[in-house]
């Protein structure tokens, strides 16, 4: 089993990395000092393939168990699921020594997290992460937090979990659109910190979407790794781990403006972190085989790497928060200088960006 250690002083945590592990977490989970009375938050698409293995493995290990299903989607990220959620903990009587366990991907991870953070002004947590985005990226970093209708993860906290136990073999059951998608954000860490990560996707592509074992757990450590090193020196960033957002402005501008429902994220993102090679090369930051050999790689990887045609690049513009009629603060770009390393500016013009964005 692989290990990646988040170092944050008294609220260090490990990441546990391994295929088949599923059934482990019950004695994982004794060896923290928490009660006996646990709460397995899942969706009815992960609790149908995972819940028993769980469950099972929590009380064969001395626990008493229950699950709380919520409904799957990212529109049930919200202030309600979270109520619901509460309710039942309050009518079971879960006192602060009770614990939630995450089982399922990003959505489900940060809604329990939020939970956490916030029942009996916090309880402890665990993330089971189910999905490759929440394995590489989501579980890790203890963000938490639910969407408003006024805007996406605009209700949160800072809040870490106690464990992260990734069984990769859970991706055997992930659709292969949701796989990719997650598979933008481990090219992400290639990009923006290490260069040999970003050669070995190169090198193993196929064998990754061929959900080869040594393969996953190669990658989803390395990135836990990079995004751990980033959290351990900048928790609630204020400074370096903006580089995590590495594709994220225009990979956000393009879900508003396709009102989050054409792309998942990571494909977004993916279109994103192109635009951004391109503004680099184009402001003369970087050279313009670093934006060949990330398109080639997402292309490979089943990504899309261009800007629809028909999102207007002015709106697109206008929606990262470079029109400052419309927001007062200037957008700050990640942009790579070469494979491995990513500088954060906001030193760029929006004719500069607009161009980069129309379709070549
Ligand atoms: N907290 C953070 O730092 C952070 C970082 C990135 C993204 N996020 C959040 O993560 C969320 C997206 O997460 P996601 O991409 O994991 O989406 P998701 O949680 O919606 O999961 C995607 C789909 O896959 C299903 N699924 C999950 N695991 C499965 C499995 N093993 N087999 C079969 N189906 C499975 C889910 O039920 C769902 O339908 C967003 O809400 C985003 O804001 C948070």
């Amino acid at each position: 089993m692989e290990k990646v250690r988040v170092e944050l002083g008294e609220r260090s945590y490990d990441i546990t990395i391994a295929a088949g592990t599923l059934g482990g977490i019950g004695p994982a989970m004794k060896e923290l000092s928490i009660g006996r009375r646990v709460a397995v938050v899942t969706n009815p698409t992960v609790g149908a393939l995972y819940e028993k293995t769980v469950v099972d493995s929590l009380k064969t290990a001395g626990f008493s168990p229950i699950t709380i299903t919520v409904p799957d989607g990212e529109k049930y990220k919200t202030l309600e699921s979270a109520a619901t959620i509460y309710e039942r903990l309050l009518t079971e009587k879960f006192d602060r020594k009770c614990s939630l366990v995450a089982l399922g991907g990003g959505v489900i991870g940060d809604l329990t997290g939020f939970v956490a953070a916030t029942y009996l002004r916090g309880v402890p947590f665990v993330q089971v992460p189910t999905t490759l985005l929440a394995q590489v990226d989501s579980s890790v970093g203890g963000k938490t937090g639910v969407n408003h209708p006024l805007g996406k993860n605009m209700i949160g906290a800072f809040y870490q979990p106690l464990l992260v136990w990734i069984d990769t073999a859970t991706l055997t059951t992930l659709p292969p659109r949701e796989f990719i998608a997650g598979l933008a954000e481990v090219v992400k860490y290639g990009v923006i910190s290490d260069k040999s990560l970003f050669d070995y996707l190169e090198e193993a592509i196929e064998d990754i979407l061929a959900l080869r074992e040594q393969d996953l757990t190669r990658i989803i450590k390395r990135s836990c790794e990079i995004k751990a090193e980033v959290v351990g020196q900048d928790e609630r960033e204020s400074g370096l781990r903006a580089i995590l957002n590495y594709g994220h402005t225009v990979g956000h501008a393009i879900e508003t403006a396709t009102g989050y429902t054409r792309y998942l994220h990571g494909e977004a993102v993916a279109i994103g972190m192109i635009a951004a090679a391109r503004l680099a090369v184009a402001l003369g930051r970087c050279d313009k085989s670093v934006t060949s050999r990330i398109e080639a790689l997402l292309h490979r990887g089943g990504l899309p790497v261009c800007v629809p045609s028909d999102l207007p690049p002015r709106q697109l513009v206008e929606l990262t928060g470079g029109d400052k009629k419309a927001v007062e603060k200037k957008a700050r770009f990640i942009l790579p200088s070469r494979i491995g390393q990513v500088d954060i500016t906001d030193d760029w013009d929006e004719t500069t960006l607009e161009s980069v964005l129309r379709p070549s």
